[in-house]
């Protein structure tokens, strides 16, 4: 039946990118360094002294000169909400100022401008792994105390300047990523080896407060704007029913959970208290961080990809990969291109898990294939015959209808890398997840023109049916 998958009126549908990965101009309008100038392979790779010519962030897809055609093509798929982010460094170029730069400020508001001509929301990660590197190289980022005023300063900066603009707040981009990704998730120039845990979960303490602070002075500043928490969602199965297994995939997924559950329960679960005193790890805490906690977020969003499996002796089964958390691999998969293995009911499963939990809306905020895609000549167009993304896609929001069935609140949905842009963890642009084919290549070569692939069609489609026509 035709109609079978139409979703809630007003669902937001939409697309995400990050302002690291899309904007380019990494040193106009006076904006500072930040930790993606310096990573020009990704997590994959090493950090650089300077800005290197080939790290391809530095043009990206130079989205700073061309958002007003892109935007007109994310509005002619129908776009709902484009959720992208604020490089903090052009806002404060050092991160420790006590002023902002005008310039940076000026050109989000242009941008966000540009989105609400079309009725687009527009959605804003405020750090979505972009610190300032001057933070990062002299604070050692957030394992640092002082980081906290650095962001607050910041995300009240920017409340009160898009006040009537932004109603859609994020305060950190998959905040549980730090565990596996210090320098980019939090700045911290301490290389991961050398990084004690008792650092890097003081750090941890230190961005939740931040993140509590941002919750508590967006909704002083912006009463009818809801701000979210991020968090990288990774379903993580027991490779089997043994009682082991089952507790190794329990421990694991605490180890992320712990992240949503201070951002909308208000405090540490016990589990973590547990393993602070299991392995001698003393939160420093200031006296009222017990009560900035208590800020919950209105609504939690999450990327999901994919999932994984645990076991209780990893060394028994195949590894798995993936972009941060890799565990064992699930033998009823199949991976993607890049080894991520592919799951849709995973998705269900997930927002399901997150619902029970809190009992709070959801929100979808990356989700996508990422393929090294073709481009063919269609009756004089350039275009991607992108069908696999299609199928990956229009099976997620099968399960994100079904969920939604299930009676989780879903508030929308922003498909990743929604126009091409520069892979976070291999900083790659091969790897693309885009309805808009961007003509730039890994060795710097290309026009830049853009392109709509078949699945732009296709998205066009689902949203201008809400969800009918999957
Ligand atoms: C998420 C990030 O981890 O996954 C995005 O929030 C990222 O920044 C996306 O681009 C896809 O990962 P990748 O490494 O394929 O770009």
């Amino acid at each position: 039946n035709e109609s079978s998958y139409a979703f809630p009126e007003g669902f937001l549908w939409g697309g995400a990118v990050a302002a690291n990965q899309v904007e380019g101009a990494y040193q106009e309008g006076g904006k500072g360094l930040s930790t993606q100038d310096v990573t020009p392979q990704g997590i994959v790779g090493p950090v650089t002294e300077a800005p290197t010519p080939k790290n391809m962030k530095l043009i990206a897809i130079d989205f700073y000169h061309r958002y007003p055609e892109d935007i007109r093509l994310l509005a002619e798929m129908g776009f709902k909400v484009f959720r992208t982010s604020i490089a903090w460094s052009r806002i404060f170029p050092k991160g420790d100022e006590a002023e902002p730069n005008e310039a940076g400020l000026q050109f989000y508001d242009d941008l966000f401008d540009e989105c609400l001509k079309y009725g687009i929301q527009p959605m804003v990660t405020l750090s979505h792994y972009e610190t300032p590197l001057h933070l990062s190289r002299t604070y050692d980022g957030w394992v640092n105390r002082r980081m906290i005023g650095f962001y607050t300063r910041y995300a009240e900066t920017v409340f009160t300047r898009y006040r009537e603009k932004v109603k859609y707040w994020l305060t950190f981009n998959e905040i549980n990523s730090i565990l596996e990704a210090p320098f980019m998730s939090g700045g911290i120039s301490t290389p991961k080896d050398r990084l004690s845990r008792q650092d890097l979960y003081q750090a941890i303490h230190h961005e939740l407060v931040a993140s509590a602070r941002a919750v508590q002075l967006c909704h002083q500043i912006i009463p009818d704007a809801k701000i979210g928490c991020m968090v990288l969602s990774l379903p993580a199965y027991p490779i089997t029913p043994a009682p082991d297994d089952v507790i190794a995939a329990m421990e694991y997924e605490h180890k992320n959970q712990f992240f949503a559950d201070v951002h909308l329960r208000g405090r540490y679960p016990g589990y973590m208290q547990r393993f602070f005193r299991e392995n001698g790890i003393r939160i420093a805490m200031e006296p009222d961080d017990e009560e900035t906690l208590r800020h919950t977020v209105d609504f939690l969003s999450f990327s999901y990809y994919m999932s994984i499996c645990q076991a209780a002796d990893p060394s028994q089964h195949r590894k798995g990969e993936g972009n941060i958390f890799g565990g064992v691999a699930n033998p009823y998969l199949e991976a993607s291109e890049w080894g991520w293995q592919i799951d849709p009911q995973g998705l269900r499963y997930a927002l399901n898990q997150f619902y029970d939990r809190y009992q709070k809306p959801l929100f979808i905020v990356e989700n996508g294939l990422g393929a090294a895609d073709k481009l063919i000549v269609q009756d004089g167009m350039p275009t991607v015959e992108d069908d696999y993304r299609i199928e990956y896609m229009n099976d997620h929001l099968i399960q994100v209808w079904e969920a939604i069935q299930d009676g989780v609140e879903v508030l929308g949905y922003t498909a990743w890398g929604c126009i091409d842009c520069v892979s976070f963890s291999t900083a790659q642009l091969k790897k693309r997840y885009g309805f808009i084919y961007v003509d730039r290549h890994d060795d710097g070569s290309g026009t830049l023109e853009r392109y709509r692939k078949k699945s732009f069609h296709w998205y066009r489609e689902v949203i201008g049916t809400n969800g009918a026509s999957l």
